[in-house]
């Protein structure tokens, strides 16, 4: 497992835990939310937004890497997931793809909301190949 601060893991998830309630999840009812922190120690939070379109639906940590963007940051550290399902949810393929694309290193927190059972990994175990466009 990877290694983090206790009161790193503590932080990211009260925040991303503070942002679930406003999931838009009429559809699926899975309540997502995010909280990324930078390389300049800000902290970012995002959550999932549904779409009666289903397939535009957007994923908790896309919304949060957005907004780390759209803020001028360009490198997340440690990013934490959390729901209130049973079991820590891990992030999907895009999303794996999108976190990659800022610091395939990145340490991912998978954490339940509900039961307090969370895994940590690193983006790298998660997406040991992520695609890179080399110019
Ligand atoms: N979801 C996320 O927010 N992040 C993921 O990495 C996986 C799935 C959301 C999307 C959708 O609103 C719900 O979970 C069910 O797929």
């Amino acid at each position: 497992m990877q290694e983090i601060k206790e009161e790193t893991l503590f932080k990211l998830v009260e925040e991303a835990g503070k942002a679930l309630k406003n999931s838009y999840a009429p559809y699926s009812n899975i309540h997502v939310a995010s909280a990324v922190l930078t390389n300049t120690g800000r902290v970012y939070l995002g959550v999932n937004v549904e779409n009666a379109s289903y397939g535009l639906t957007i994923c908790a940590e896309r919304s949060a890497i957005s907004a780390m963007i759209t803020n001028g940051d360009r490198k997340p550290v440690t990013i934490a997931i959390v729901t209130d399902l049973e079991e820590p949810l891990p992030p999907c393929g895009a999303c794996r793809q999108v976190i990659a694309e800022f610091n395939p290193e990145a340490t991912i927190i998978m954490y339940s909301a509900r039961t307090g059972k969370y895994v940590i990994k690193n983006l790298r175990e998660l997406l040991p190949s992520p695609f890179r466009f080399e110019k």
